[in-house]
């Protein structure tokens, strides 16, 4: 059975055809290419969290390879409330052809993924989000080819972003740097996790001027996500040296581009100027969530 979990039972070669195809298929929309590869199949969706862009990204993928989709969110669902998980994997799997699901505890996701017989995509979990990190290779690659040797600064908090993008950089050859006050750097069983099962190139660097130096990415991300509302002041305090602003870029390869998997809170993890100036790719970047997406959709419901 297909899921996408977490990225680490992938391969480095799978990841990479995964963002070709993405390209392939991002290419044939733009000339106005439809395949309605996935003509009466359904996808169910079930988001503990709030969400745009992945929430739209794969309805209207879905819709764009001929598919449907149905949206649950967390109180319709009642995950654990309104009824047991596998109880509730196991009714979404006599309707739907996959399931796409949002939630607090990645656990829930392992959970997910055991009792379905239908491919479970982890649309992000308080510990992981891969689907923005394939989407994130596409961009990387579009704007700076090849992903084998480029560099990748993040400069913030190492969450689920962060732990999922240093995941599928390290298997298709590129390098993540971490930036981050000590306490929101990757967790002890993160790194040795990253040792022995990823073994990719990845530094961890304090000062995040050094950080950019040779970056070909500066990537930035909230300082607190969702569910950690409460520490927002407190983390706001740690995290001040490292917004991503004009100054840190000038320390930065002129050519280096600036990524933010979005939403922002503009003026806290990052500025204006820099959101919106002329190295951000931010947006498309949101965009190309729906390429990979539908590159993913594909892998999974055509097998
Ligand atoms: N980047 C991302 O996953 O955005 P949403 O939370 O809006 O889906
Ligand atoms: N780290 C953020 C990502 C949002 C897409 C969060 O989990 O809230």
């Amino acid at each position: 059975m297909h899921h996408l979990t977490d990225l680490l039972d992938w391969t480095g070669d799978q990841i990479s055809d995964l963002v070709k195809d993405a390209a392939r298929l991002k290419k044939a929309q733009l000339k106005g290419k439809h395949e309605p590869r996935l003509q009466g199949k359904v996808l169910g969706m079930i988001f503990e969290k709030p969400s745009l862009r992945t929430r739209v990204s794969f309805q209207a993928g879905m819709a764009q390879l001929g598919g449907q989709s149905v949206f649950l969110n967390g109180a319709e669902a009642g995950l654990g409330v309104r009824e047991s998980l596998p109880d509730i994997v196991r009714t979404m799997c006599e309707f739907v052809d996959a399931i796409v699901l949002r939630t607090f505890e990645h656990e829930n996701v392992i959970e997910f993924a055991r009792w379905s017989t239908k491919p479970v995509i982890n649309g992000l979990s308080d510990y992981y989000h891969p689907c923005q990190a394939l989407g994130d290779l596409l961009t990387v690659r579009e704007c700076c080819g090849d992903l084998k040797g480029k560099t990748i600064a993040f400069i913030g908090d190492g969450n689920n972003v962060a732990r999922s993008l240093a995941i599928a950089a390290g298997k298709v050859g590129a390098r993540f740097i971490l930036s981050a006050p000590k306490r929101y750097r990757f967790d002890r069983p993160f790194l040795e996790m990253y040792q022995t099962t990823v073994r990719g190139l990845l530094d961890e660097i304090d000062d995040p001027i050094k950080a950019v130096a040779r970056a070909d990415v500066i990537y930035t991300d909230v300082w607190a996500s969702m569910g950690q509302e409460g520490e927002a002041k407190e983390r706001g305090k740690h995290f001040a040296a490292y917004q991503v602003n004009a100054k840190l870029l000038r320390a930065a390869p002129k050519g280096a581009k600036v990524m933010h998997c979005l939403p922002a809170h503009r003026g806290e993890e990052i500025t204006d100027e820099v959101l919106d100036g002329p190295q951000s790719v931010a947006f498309p970047q949101a965009g190309n969530r729906m390429h990979a997406q539908k590159a993913l959709l594909l892998w999974a419901m055509e097998g």
